[in-house]
């Protein structure tokens, strides 16, 4: 299903993610041996920067991204996006247990392709995880780039597929025969997680997400490889 494109991507996603969402945090947690956490909070040091203000994650899920966004002294207030009311759900759960730290955070309906909110808007913006799952990625990372402020960031923290090699053959044995067992066994939805590793195959290697940084009018763009290769972390700053 990985193939997929435009409303039938849309359709097909809404419906994975609001199916697994009860188990989503658990199998993160799992498949990465909590590692996610570590990478996300790089993400939201490289996005918050120095400035002052308000900062967006855009499908922002169960919303771990925007929660250490929030954390950054310098974001006054942090905006979660996300298509599905189920995910937005399980954030709002989240951030009402974090009392007093929550005040500063809200979790917003809407879509990345068209994002609810004004040109210049944030000084940074995020995306964990989900740019895979849209059906138009260069659309994703302009709208991204049209909402922060000149001299804001953004930022992308994906799955990338890996270079031949060891580490390539260990994740694939991994990611396509581990990870959809434990799909099934733990979130009950074996179809979710073959579609994971098969959208990664699908998926624009490290240096295209980077030409669609650019292409986006983005400057300063650049990526990091995390977690042995299979993760990449880009960046690129809109021009002052
Ligand atoms: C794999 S989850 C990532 C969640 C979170 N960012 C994280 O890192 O854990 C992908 C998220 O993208 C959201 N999503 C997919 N397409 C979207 C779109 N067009 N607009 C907004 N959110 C979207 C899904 O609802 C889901 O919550």
């Amino acid at each position: 299903m990985a193939h997929l494109s435009g409303d039938e991507k849309r359709r097909y996603v809404a419906e994975m993610f609001a199916r697994i969402s009860p188990r989503y945090d658990l199998m993160n947690s799992l498949m990465t041996g909590g590692l996610h956490h570590r990478w996300k909070r790089a993400t939201a040091k490289i996005t918050a920067g120095s400035a002052a203000g308000a900062a967006l994650d855009v499908a922002s899920g169960t919303g771990d991204l925007a929660f250490v966004l929030a954390d950054c002294p310098n974001v006054t207030e942090v905006v979660g996006v996300d298509l599905l009311p189920e995910m937005l759900t399980i954030a709002n759960r989240r951030r009402a247990r974090r009392s007093g730290r929550g005040r500063r955070i809200q979790f917003v309906q809407g879509d990345a392709l068209q994002l609810p909110f004004p040109d210049d808007a944030f000084i940074g913006a995020t995306a964990g995880f989900s740019l895979r799952n849209m059906p138009d990625v260069p659309s994703a990372i302009r709208e991204m780039a049209r909402v922060v402020t000149p001299g804001g960031r953004v930022t992308t923290l994906e799955l990338t597929p890996m270079p031949p090699g060891i580490a390539s053959r260990m994740g694939r044995f991994y990611f396509h025969r581990l990870v959809p067992l434990m799909g099934q066994l733990i979130a009950g939805d074996r179809t979710a997680y073959t579609y994971l590793p098969d959208s990664v195959d699908y998926f624009l290697t490290a240096d295209g997400l980077a030409d669609v940084f650019r292409q986006a009018g983005l400057v300063g763009v650049g990526y990091r490889h995390l977690g042995l290769g299979g993760v990449a972390l880009h960046f690129g700053d809109k021009p002052a």
